[in-house]
């Protein structure tokens, strides 16, 4: 699918593929952004959610499952990492993402989360975005962060699962010999997110998708009849994000 999308639409302003993030109190801080930069407003806050747990100040970063690449070319504009490399195992993606985003400190690169090509204690921070529902092992994934994270390093984390999956999550995070020193359930926020761009998200399945994908992809972005929004609403599914560190 990722693939797929990457190879036949080619729109910048579909950057992201995520749910998205809407703040429900009013005390949150919102990111402050450019007004051309709005239209991705909630997608970039799932990003900021964790991001602004920590200084990434010029710190080097790694984004694993970078997608579009919206996200870190995001990061990098608004919370100045010194350098921000973003990995994708869709190569179709990754192709994009250094044409459309690719500038300096900020470049991407083809891989595999679970086997990163990146030397030992190479990061400050990683951050992972509604990718890890996708990977065989995440045991293997876990340890491959923690590899590549320099000690005191942050793994910041956000994702679905189902809920009778949740223990298990909770387990290999435990198992990781990182730290967790944040958890958050997400799950009204996602939801939120979605009712907010729900007609933004059905204008431009119908103007950029094939016909006979458009229902799939409705699916695939969460729009309201969807199986994954109502599973968000029934609680069927959780969307969580952790903050850990490898101390
Ligand atoms: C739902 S998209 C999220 C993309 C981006 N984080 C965002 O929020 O817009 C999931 C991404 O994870 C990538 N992915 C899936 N399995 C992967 C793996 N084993 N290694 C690296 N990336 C992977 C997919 O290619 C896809 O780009």
């Amino acid at each position: 699918m990722y693939q797929f999308m990457a190879k036949f639409i080619k729109q910048d302003q579909w950057s992201f593929m995520n749910y998205g993030y809407a703040h429900i109190n009013n005390h949150d801080q919102r990111p402050i952004l450019e007004t051309s930069d709005e239209v991705n407003r909630l997608s970039f806050q799932l990003y900021h959610h964790l991001a602004s747990e920590i200084e990434l100040e010029n710190k080097i970063l790694l984004e694993i499952g970078s997608g579009r690449g919206g996200g870190a070319s995001m990061i990098k504009k608004y919370l100045n990492p010194s350098s921000m490399v973003g990995l994708d195992y869709s190569s179709n993606a990754v192709k994009l993402c250094n044409k459309n985003h690719g500038r300096e400190g900020l470049r991407f690169v083809e891989g595999d989360a679970e086997n990163l090509p990146f030397t030992h204690e190479s990061f400050d921070a990683v951050i992972n975005v509604e990718s890890s529902h996708c990977y065989e092992s995440m045991s293997r994934f876990l340890k491959e962060v923690k590899k590549v994270l320099k000690p005191g390093g942050h793994f910041l984390f956000t994702d679905f699962r189902y809920s009778h999956e949740m223990d298990e999550l909770e387990k290999q995070l435990s198992d990781s010999e990182m730290q967790i020193t944040k958890k958050s359930d997400i799950t009204p926020n996602v939801l939120q997110a979605l009712d907010e761009d729900h007609d933004r998200r059905m204008t431009e399945i119908s103007k950029s998708v094939p016909k006979p994908f458009i229902n799939q992809f409705r699916e695939f972005a969460g729009v309201k009849d969807s199986v994954v929004y109502k599973q968000f609403a029934n609680r069927e599914l959780i969307y969580f994000s952790y903050i850990l560190q490898k101390v």
